[in-house]
């Protein structure tokens, strides 16, 4: 076991060189990033690594057309991809490279001991190769005769190779996968590895190639080079000085806390490294989070899929234009971390436009304004109490500890909905208290310094809980009234705010977009018209159609589970709608059911019932849904499907 004390350790992707970066590559990065920056609000030493994935064919390729050495090829991108880290705002402590000395000693070193243990032996290859993905696949991984995740032409490879035992771990693996829920996540990924590539069969791995040059050679033969995807696995602990002098770092921050990754890279995170790892006789690292894609017309965000208007993908493009505090919100935001989501540049546009300009930045110019028109900035300590300040304050010691389990399982869109809902309340509060009417009775002067008071208490908080995804915004306007950072715990409860609060306006944090214009800007021609609110459509009654004929597999896809009602509330403004948050044991999620008509909040919470575990999340009137619940009927004769016998986690089959 290691000495792991109060560290934490978070890993995104090297990023291939061999091409340029765009927004879906950023959104990992972001992620870890406000991670790491939510950990270190919570005192703890983090480590946060990123760097660039340099070797293989396809960089090999790319320099020859460039006219280029790889050498001179690769750091190009290099300083392209730590320029946009740059530009948003990515607080990385490690930036490792692959061409790095360091990394290619110790990679050496890991081929000679897997090979000194008689992991790797040498053979014969003959397979199937995607250069793009740099992945060999066997013909019944292929998909209609090409690569299985990108699509394109597979090439037939036959040469002489070293093979590391990857078959001896299958069982291994899938014990592992199978007990141990946390090691990958969001839950459903762990079935996937092993339905998909642990149960079928895993194959001896070929780890070197004698057709590249670019890479890294291995000691006992020099003229095989590293396959690329064990080279740049390696990374996560060469970067904390894995087989070199000083391991110092790896003493004090492995295991790791978190690889995150996108989805398509899990089976690499999880089988391949997994099993080397294993085979090193290292500690595994705690987890493997695999995220879902931003796609473009429900496929993965790409510079060509961006057709013609390709600034819409760009990072630097996107972060020039409205800030990268709005991009960085806008990728956590927009969607659950753990599923796809769909990027489109006015759904960006429209989301800055109505939570950042809107509810955020109004509540900050709003409040600072009336500081500065009604006390010349100096808001005074003299306080009168009043009604409804309780409400207010109560959420204002509540949020904190309502984001931090979101945080924590880095449901970051929920997290955020949580830190939202006191923006809302601060602005509602603004309309009950009605400052300008105080502001007329010189006799309600202290009782207007305490509503004052108690909006920037709660400007004060909500921007300590948003620095971990907006930190420039959120410095810039705790430092326009003399507030700082506190720990993320200690946020509510020890208020830095004591005394007079002076205020100084900042400026506009969010100018509202002109959607329209900017669409046409980049030639997406008019925006499609402004949505209105969705309203909830009346449906008569109809008969469902009859159902076809289901084979028992795929009734078994349907991932029907029984969940304990832990809270449930009305959804504002709808009639139909009940928003849940539910359990099932080891997972706590959220769910909105049109049900309303039927039951009450108080008929549900503490009832189990049975949900559709895998249906995908959905939002609905705003809020997001993760699952379905069971029921029968319509309208006002809705009946849930109890299962208060069974167990919260149970599968129904
Ligand atoms: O895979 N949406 O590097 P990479 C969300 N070098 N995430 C996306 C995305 C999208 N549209 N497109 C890409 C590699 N990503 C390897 C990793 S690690 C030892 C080696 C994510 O540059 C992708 O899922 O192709 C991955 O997490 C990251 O961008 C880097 O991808
Ligand atoms: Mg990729």
């Amino acid at each position: 076991m290691s000495d792991k004390k109060n560290t934490f350790y978070i890993t995104t992707p090297i990023y291939y060189t061999s091409g340029h970066l765009h927004i879906g590559n950023s959104y990992t990065t972001v992620a870890a990033d406000t991670m790491a920056r939510y950990k270190r609000m919570c005192g703890y030493d983090v480590m946060m690594l990123t760097g660039t994935d340099e070797h293989g064919q396809k960089v090999e390729r790319k320099a020859q057309e460039a006219g280029k050495t790889p050498e001179e090829f690769v750091d190009e991108i290099v300083a392209d991809i730590k320029n946009i880290w740059e530009v948003l705002g990515i607080d990385y402590d490690k930036f490792i490279r692959t061409t790095d000395d360091y990394h290619v000693a110790a990679v050496q070193k890991i081929f000679q001991a897997l090979y000194d243990k008689g992991e790797i032996y040498k053979s014969e290859y003959e397979g199937m190769y995607c250069s793009p993905c740099e992945a060999f696949w066997t013909q019944h991984q292929l998909v209609d005769g090409k690569c299985p995740d990108c699509g394109r032409p597979v090439e037939k490879a036959k040469e002489e190779s070293y093979f590391f035992r990857l078959s001896k771990y299958q069982d291994k693996l899938i014990e592992l996968l199978e007990n141990n829920p946390d090691i990958l996540q969001p839950a459903g990924r762990a079935a996937e590895m092993i339905n998909n590539f642990l149960k079928p069969g895993l194959q001896d791995l070929c780890v070197s190639r004698t057709t590249i040059k670019w890479g890294i050679s291995l000691p006992f033969d020099p003229k095989h080079i590293a396959y690329v995807w064990v080279d740049a696995l390696s990374n996560y602990i060469t970067a904390l000085g894995y087989n070199s002098e000083d391991d110092s770092l790896m003493k004090k921050y492995w295991p790791a806390d978190i690889h995150l990754v996108g989805k398509d890279i899990v089976r690499f995170h999880t089988i391949i490294w997994f099993a080397i790892l294993m085979a090193l006789d290292i500690e595994l690292p705690k987890q493997v989070y695999g995220h879902g894609w931003l796609q473009m017309n429900g496929d993965k965000v790409s510079k060509s899929k961006a057709s013609g208007a390709a600034d819409i993908v760009d990072p630097i493009f996107l972060a020039d234009h409205f800030g990268r505090d709005a991009i960085r919100y806008f990728l956590l935001r927009e969607m659950p971390f753990g599923s796809d989501g769909e990027y489109t540049y006015d759904g960006l546009m429209t989301r800055i436009n109505s939570d950042l300009a809107n509810d955020l930045g109004n509540l900050v110019s709003r409040s600072a304004a009336m500081a500065v028109k009604y006390f010349d900035g100096k808001i005074p300590t003299a306080r009168v109490a009043g009604e409804p300040d309780g409400d207010l304050l109560a959420l204002i010691a509540e949020t904190p500890k309502n984001a931090k389990p979101y945080m924590d399982s880095m449901s970051f869109s929920l997290a955020l909905t949580e830190i939202f809902k006191l923006v809302s309340r601060a602005n509602k509060y603004i309309d009950e208290t009605a400052p300008w009417a105080l502001a007329k009775d010189p006799a309600q002067t202290d009782r207007l310094a305490t509503v004052m008071a108690n909006l920037f208490e709660a400007i004060r908080v909500i921007c300590n809980l948003l620095l971990p995804f907006m930190p420039d915004t959120c410095n810039k306007v705790l430092a326009s009234f003399g507030a700082s950072a506190v720990a993320w715990d200690a946020c509510a409860e020890e208020g830095n705010l004591s005394g007079e609060i002076c205020v100084t306006p900042c400026p506009v944090l969010f100018p509202r977009i002109d959607v329209k214009k900017e669409m046409a800007a980049v030639g997406l021609g008019e925006a499609e018209a402004p949505k209105p609110a969705k309203k909830e459509k009346k449906k008569k009654p109809a008969e469902p159609a009859p159902a076809a004929e289901l084979a028992i597999e795929e009734f078994l896809n349907v991932d029907l589970s029984v969940a304990k009602v832990l809270e449930c509330e009305a959804v504002e403004n709808s009639e139909k709608l009940l928003k849940l948050k539910v359990s099932f044991g080891n997972e706590e999620r959220q769910i909105v059911s049109g049900i309303a008509k039927s039951y009450a909040p108080a008929d549900l919470v503490g009832h189990n019932v049975v949900v559709v575990k895998n249906l995908k999340p959905a939002v609905i009137f705003g809020l997001e849904s993760f699952g379905m619940i069971l029921a029968s009927g319509q309208g006002e004769n809705i009946h849930v499907l109890f299962a208060d016998d069974s167990k919260p986690g149970d599968r129904i089959r």
